[in-house]
């Protein structure tokens, strides 16, 4: 049985690769042949003008990517399911298929309605790889990242890392979120401070010649809009603009993207909450500052003890919030990832939430149990994206 629904699978994903409806394949419930692997994400795109499948291998800690010619990649997902991987999504344009073939499990292929319908654009700049090259970007030198000669300054080697570490993880998520085709795609940079990874978003969101984006970064301290916004202007980066003030008070009329990185505490919460208010297509927070349920946490008792270190309890602490975010935004209607944005030895401040908005429908009711039943695990009765969202906690 497991056997003819894996090749009903195949068949399928062979099928849309040849008439071109291929949107995504996504592999997981890995088996630990290397424990470090979590999911491979496998997308369309042409590479000089000639179909791959473009294989993004998540580890723990940092992306591979591979492109295979795609005879090769079905041959290659053939041996990744059942082997590494027990469950595969496969979108199309005409519809979802959903395999797993866990051991121990009966088997089981499920269908489902498209999460989009328009062909998949394989242009190469579709799927940006990227790099925010230092000659090509004068606004890297009026930032301080580079100086006259172009090289990066030292001591801004770790920004212009996470510039480009930005930028890279990008591409995926966007192509996953399916932003529209026909106007200039709308960002917002949270808490953006002097504007480093606004003016990278701004970058590679633009298209270079043509079509602009419309990005805004916002920030509180008003000097840092200041300068920033002369730095723009002098790019002549006229989709770009920076706005005082703060997030919980910002209107925001409509966003396909909402990024919030090192946001403290809170804010990153209120900037997930306005993201999910407009009903942004993809939302990317690196959250720092977990401070506000710490002074909450009653955690069970085995765990007591272990929590009398504070060092203890301020990973428990991000550990909680961080997870309770990923549940509420399933809640709300999103696929959440969570995943180390840069290698933990270059900052501790490495975790990302992404989040892509469901095109297809979920069980609302069963994603809130999930995350109130993780709060109360906690003995967590409030939280700020909850309250946001009319999550009732600890009720
Ligand atoms: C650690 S910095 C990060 C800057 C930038 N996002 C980055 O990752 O390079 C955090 C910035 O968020 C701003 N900020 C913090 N809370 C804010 C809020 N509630 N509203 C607007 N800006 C806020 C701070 O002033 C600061 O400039």
């Amino acid at each position: 049985m497991s056997h003819s629904f894996k090749i009903q699978f195949l068949d399928r994903l062979r099928a849309a690769v040849a008439d071109g409806t291929l949107v995504r394949i996504n592999l997981g419930g890995a088996q630990a042949i290397d424990p470090s692997l979590r999911n491979v994400f496998i997308r369309p795109i042409a590479i000089k003008g000639v179909l791959h499948l473009s294989f993004t291998y998540r580890h723990e800690s940092r992306d591979i990517v591979k492109n295979h010619p795609p005879e090769s990649a079905i041959t290659l997902i053939d041996e990744l399911l059942g082997m590494e991987f027990h469950d595969a999504f496969l979108s199309t344009t005409g519809g979802t298929a959903h395999l797993n073939v866990k051991k121990g499990r009966s088997p089981r292929l499920e269908f489902g309605d498209p999460e989009i319908t328009d062909a998949p654009d394989l242009a190469h700049d579709h799927v940006k790889q990227r790099t925010i090259r230092t000659r090509e970007n004068p606004w890297l030198r009026a930032l301080g990242v580079t100086g006259e000669d172009d090289r990066v300054n030292a001591g801004m080697e770790a920004k212009y890392r996470q510039i480009n570490r930005f930028v890279e993880l990008l591409g995926p998520l966007i192509h996953d979120a399916g932003l529209p085709k026909d106007r200039a795609p709308v960002a917002v940079d949270m808490g953006c401070g002097k504007g480093y990874l606004t003016f990278a978003l701004y970058e590679f969101l633009r298209q270079p010649g043509g079509r602009a984006a419309r990005v805004t970064g916002i920030e509180v301290r008003g000097e840092l809009c200041d300068a920033a916004n002369r730095i723009a202007a002098d790019a002549s980066f006229d989709g770009l603009q920076f706005m005082a003030g703060t997030i919980d008070s910002t209107v925001l009329p409509h966003a396909d993207i909402v990024v919030a990185l090192h946001a403290c505490d809170t804010a990153t919460d209120d900037a997930l909450a306005k993201g999910i208010a407009t009903e942004a297509s993809l939302l990317v927070m690196a959250p720092c500052c977990q401070k506000e349920i710490r002074p909450q946490l009653v955690p069970p008792p085995v765990l007591a003890d272990a929590l009398r270190h504070g060092i203890l309890k301020q990973r428990e602490a991000e550990f909680v919030t961080d997870a309770l975010r990923a549940a509420l935004l399933e809640a709300a209607g999103y696929e959440a990832r969570v995943f180390e944005f840069i290698a933990p030895e270059h900052t501790s401040k490495n975790l990302m939430i992404a989040a892509v908005k469901r095109r297809t429908p979920y069980d609302r009711d069963a994603a809130v149990k999930k995350a109130v039943d993780l709060a109360a695990f906690y003995g967590i009765k409030r939280q700020r994206l909850a309250q946001h969202l009319g999550v009732a906690l600890g009720a």
